[in-house]
């Protein structure tokens, strides 16, 4: 039998991905490819639902494609491909818009959130008709499961609404989706702000561990990480948001569960404990970072790469788009 369908993406949105991309998609991905038939998309028209200039959008394109590759991602096995490069995206989006209610459309937090400091009125409609094309992505692919951190679950939740609705209404032609989100690292903190998300849009610069950061401009983030007064090691969301975040990073890199890394820093100092978190991270991701700068020397090879696999994936998202046209009585 062929294996389940996973669906995710990403935006194009800066020059690096963030160590909350690592670990809450890309480490995830990377570990689910050989059980899932995966589609893994840069979701341009995404990144585009605010300001980007296009030279450097064409660029961070690339940069993401490869980041995807360097972090684990098999082309060859995957598909890996660009939003914007199959048109049905965006058709379908239209198609779901249409049966999305407004009220439903302004519940979702991250619209809030994104517009919370340049207030709604300043925001485009792309920005809020955001999920509705996330819902599409999904859709096209008969996708199954959803890997994502937490902050995109509601969207996902949209998405499995909107399916039903459909089929509903129109006849069976969606595959109802699952959200599947890792416990711990499913949220990545900032390092000076650790009751904030860790984002591409944070404030200080020195809270963000960036993909492509040269590994002892890492170590000494982590280093300078916000911790507590207290001096015990140990996993505490509301009372030591600091530590706990350093924890579900160390976590992640190795592998060894938060209560085991509890027990090996049992009575040591933060100091010990932070170097111990930055060379996990600087392992980890050193490598990612040289294999991306080496991918980026040959960016035809990676236009290639993304063109094929733009056709492999218009072949599954056309059949799709065709059907549900089909069963709104369009074709
Ligand atoms: P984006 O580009 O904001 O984030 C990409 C992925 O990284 C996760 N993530 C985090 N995980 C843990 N801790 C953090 N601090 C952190 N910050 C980000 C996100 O949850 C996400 O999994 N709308 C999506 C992209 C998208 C998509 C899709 C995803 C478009 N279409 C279809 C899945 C399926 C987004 O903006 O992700």
């Amino acid at each position: 039998m062929a294996n389940p369908r996973l669906y995710s993406g990403m935006q194009p949105s800066s020059g690096s991905l963030h160590l909350g991309n690592y670990i809450g998609a890309l480490q995830q991905w990377r570990a689910m490819q050989s059980d899932f038939d995966a589609f893994f998309s840069i979701v341009d028209l995404h990144a585009i639902t605010v300001p980007q200039a296009p030279d450097v959008l064409r660029e961070q394109v690339r940069t993401l494609a490869a980041q995807y590759i360097a972090g684990g991602i098999d082309p060859d096995r995957s598909c890996l491909y660009v939003q914007s490069h199959v048109a049905a995206h965006a058709q379908l989006q239209w198609l779901l818009a249409t049966i999305t209610g407004f009220g439903e459309a302004s519940r979702m937090t991250q619209f809030k959130d994104k517009t919370a400091k340049g207030g709604q009125e300043a925001a485009s409609v792309g920005l809020f008709t955001y999920p509705v094309l996330m819902a599409a992505d999904i859709l096209l692919y008969d996708t199954e499961v959803v890997p994502v951190g937490d902050d995109q679950k509601q969207h996902v939740e949209l998405t499995r609404d909107l399916a039903e609705r459909f089929n509903k209404r129109f006849g069976k032609t969606f595959t109802v989706p699952k959200p599947v989100i890792l416990a711990g690292g499913a949220r990545i903190y900032d390092l000076q702000a650790p009751e904030s998300k860790m984002s591409k849009s944070a404030d200080n610069d020195k809270g963000v561990i960036w993909l492509l950061d040269e590994p002892a401009r890492t170590a000494k983030k982590i280093r300078s990480a916000v911790t507590d007064t207290e001096g015990s090691i140990r996993a505490d969301r509301a009372e030591k948001p600091g530590v706990t975040n350093l924890l579900d990073i160390l976590a992640a890199m190795t592998g060894t569960p938060v209560a085991a890394l509890e027990e090996e820093f049992a009575g040591q100092g933060y100091g010990v404990f932070k170097t111990a978190v930055a060379d996990a991270v600087v392992a980890e991701l050193a490598p990612v970072r040289e294999r991306t700068l080496e991918l980026l020397g040959d960016p035809a090879e990676l236009d290639r790469l993304l063109d094929a696999n733009a056709e492999r994936a218009a072949e599954v998202a056309d059949a799709t788009l065709a059907r549900a046209m089909e069963a709104m009585g369009l074709r």
